[in-house]
């Protein structure tokens, strides 16, 4: 089942430029009364319905402080990443990678959780298509990704019985300042904004949201993966009604 996002309040991570900008302005357009825009540094917006929280996903502190300034949420959107060219030859380019792509992503869930399931809302994360197959120029930030696509497998069985769903964006190539000088057919971040939209309001675990990502949307659905994904979820034993 999937979620409307009017009336909703939503949050999106890395809010100020690229798909999160996009994000932002696609729930007020499909009318979210409340869009928190979590940034690096301070944004200002136009628009009322925006409050803008300082939220680096690499820093706990910050972190809490941006859930504390939060009464309610219905939609959190884990968006904010980097992606650097390397060789897997640098550790710490692997370790930079995941303390954004992963850590940030397990951390920002986990501070709103309380708020999301109070709510019975959900979460997106905005994974990438290399979570599925890696482009050997961006090995590191392939390796974040599927560790966060993982992740998000696993946080929708373990919510599922809270009522939270957990969804994960296989994005593919956008024109955003990530793939700048990559010279390849790229969606607008609008389209991929709404397309990410759309499948939070159809209830699609995994959202294929640009024409790249949609040629793979059947084969990855009636795939023997996701079947093999839906039997392992259905070992987590729901908590009981009365608990
Ligand atoms: N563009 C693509 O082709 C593509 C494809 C698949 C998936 N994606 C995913 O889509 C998401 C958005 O990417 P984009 O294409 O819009 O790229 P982008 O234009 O480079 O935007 C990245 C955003 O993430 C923010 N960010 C980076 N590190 C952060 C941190 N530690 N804490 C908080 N925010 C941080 C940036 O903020 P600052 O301005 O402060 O740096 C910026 O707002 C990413 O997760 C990316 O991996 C993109």
């Amino acid at each position: 089942m999937g979620m409307t996002i009017a009336e909703r309040a939503v949050l999106v991570t890395g809010a100020n430029r690229g798909i999160g900008q996009a994000l932002v302005d696609e729930a007020l357009s499909r009318g979210a009364n409340r869009v928190y825009a979590g940034t690096r540094r301070p944004l200002g917006h136009p628009d009322e319905r925006v409050t803008p929280l300082l939220l680096d996903v690499t820093d706990t502190a910050q972190i809490q402080a941006a859930a504390e300034k939060v009464g309610s949420l219905d939609l959190l959107i884990n968006n904010a990443g980097i992606a650097l060219y390397d060789d897997l030859g640098d550790r710490s380019v692997l370790e930079q990678h995941l303390a954004v792509n992963l850590f940030g992503t397990y951390g920002v869930s986990q501070a709103f959780l309380p708020l999301l399931i109070r709510s019975r809302g959900a979460i997106v994360n905005n994974v990438s298509l290399m979570a599925l197959a890696p482009f050997p120029l961006t090995p590191a930030y392939a390796i974040s990704k599927a560790a966060a696509f993982n992740l998000t497998q696993s946080l929708r069985a373990l919510l599922a019985a809270q009522g939270v769903s957990v969804h994960a964006a296989l994005t593919g190539p956008t024109d955003t300042e990530m793939t700048r000088g990559l010279d390849i057919p790229k969606a607008s971040p609008e389209a991929v904004a709404r397309a990410i939209f759309d499948g939070v309001e159809r209830g699609e675990d995994e959202i294929f949201p640009d024409p790249m990502s949609a040629a793979m949307a059947e084969g990855w659905r009636t795939g023997e993966v996701k079947a093999m994904e839906r039997q392992n979820a259905a070992m987590v034993a729901p908590e009981p009604v009365d608990a």
